[in-house]
């Protein structure tokens, strides 16, 4: 099996240059802060970890994040994100679909200057994808840590997106890493990995999507911190608008007041809103010279329904704002 088809679920960083093309400044980190103090329920790590700085041999370094990613705090999530990562405590983020909690945890990673390992998560994911499985190579059989070992043995934040996807057998094995013990143990391989001190689990969710059988477990809720997203207010989601796409503000500010009606819609014909994500694709195809009617509806109006009176309306907020 190639390390590609293992590694699936989730995969190294891609340069933020690469992600982000519109930013239009890059600043250089901060110089990476020294490492926190570990909580005093934290055991020390059982085996040598890999260093936490950056060398050669630095197992993490394509999940370290070196370039800022660009996030616009809405409250003090980013102080109470601090203050988490201070007591390790696991952190659930918690909002709708294309608010920001990705674009956060990014953020915060690089901030504290810790690696960030990203696992989507799926109802097909099994215990063995996160914590790792004994492969078959042409000098027999070797170990490979998953996403979440190598995280807790090395030092890095794990980020479960869409946790709730996964299945509950699968979910649990988070469990002894998310309370005071901070242990992984490695079944299969006869180990129990003792988290390194910069470890920390994050998980995000949309709560909208929930369904009775796709809720997360109490025992799993209880062992989390949560943080609430939300679409940010009109000035400052232009703001963000403005910034992702390079487009005008007064353009940006127009497309907020239709993500806003579509909203109002919520409940009432629409599952979901239309998200910051989508107004950063509306306003960069507008940027790119495509008609702004043109481009809203593409971007903003197609995408969220296929109920013809819908998509009137929406068309309609989309021609009355323009
Ligand atoms: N507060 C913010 N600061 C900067 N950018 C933001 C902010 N909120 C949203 N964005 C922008 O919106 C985009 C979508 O956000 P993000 O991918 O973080 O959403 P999400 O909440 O993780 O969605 P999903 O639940 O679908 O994964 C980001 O790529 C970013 O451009
Ligand atoms: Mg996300």
């Amino acid at each position: 099996m190639s390390l590609d088809q293992f590694y699936r679920t989730y995969s190294p960083r891609q340069p933020a240059s690469a992600r982000y093309p519109n930013q239009r400044s890059m600043p250089q980190r901060a110089p990476a802060p020294s490492p926190a103090p570990a909580p005093s329920s934290a055991p020390a790590p059982s085996s040598a970890p890999a260093p936490a700085g950056t060398g050669s041999n630095d197992i993490l370094a394509a999940y370290r994040i070196n370039e800022q990613p660009y996030y616009r705090s809405v409250a003090d999530e980013v102080e109470l994100y601090e203050a988490a990562y201070l007591v390790r405590m696991p952190m659930m983020l918690k909002g709708p679909t294309g608010c920001g909690k990705t674009r956060f945890v990014e953020h915060m990673a690089w901030k504290l200057g810790k690696p960030l390992i990203t696992v989507a998560c799926n109802e097909d994911m099994t215990a063995s994808d996160l914590v790792g499985r004994f492969l078959l190579d042409a000098n027999g059989t070797r170990w490979q840590d998953g996403p979440l070992a190598l995280a807790a043995r090395h030092g890095a934040i794990c980020y479960l997106d869409e946790i709730v996807e996964a299945r509950q057998d699968t979910t649990v094995v988070i469990h002894p890493l998310t309370d005071a013990r901070r242990i992984l143990p490695l079944d299969k391989k006869g180990e129990v990995i003792h988290a390194h001190p910069d470890f920390q689990v994050v998980i995000s969710y949309n709560p909208g999507y929930q369904s009775l059988m796709k809720d997360l477990k109490q025992s799993t809720k209880q062992r989390f911190g949560g943080l609430d997203f939300n679409y940010p207010e009109h000035e400052v989601e232009a703001e963000i608008v403005e910034h992702e796409s390079g487009i005008g503000r007064d353009i940006a500010k127009k497309l907020v007041q239709i993500a806003e009606r579509a909203r109002n819609l919520k409940g009432h014909g629409l599952d979901e809103g239309i998200s910051t994500r989508m107004l950063i694709y509306a306003a960069s195809l507008i940027q790119r010279g495509v008609d702004p009617l043109a481009a809203c509806r593409v971007a903003l109006v197609r995408p969220i329904t296929d109920d013809p009176d819908m998509r009137d309306a929406l068309d309609s907020a989309v021609t009355t704002y323009l």
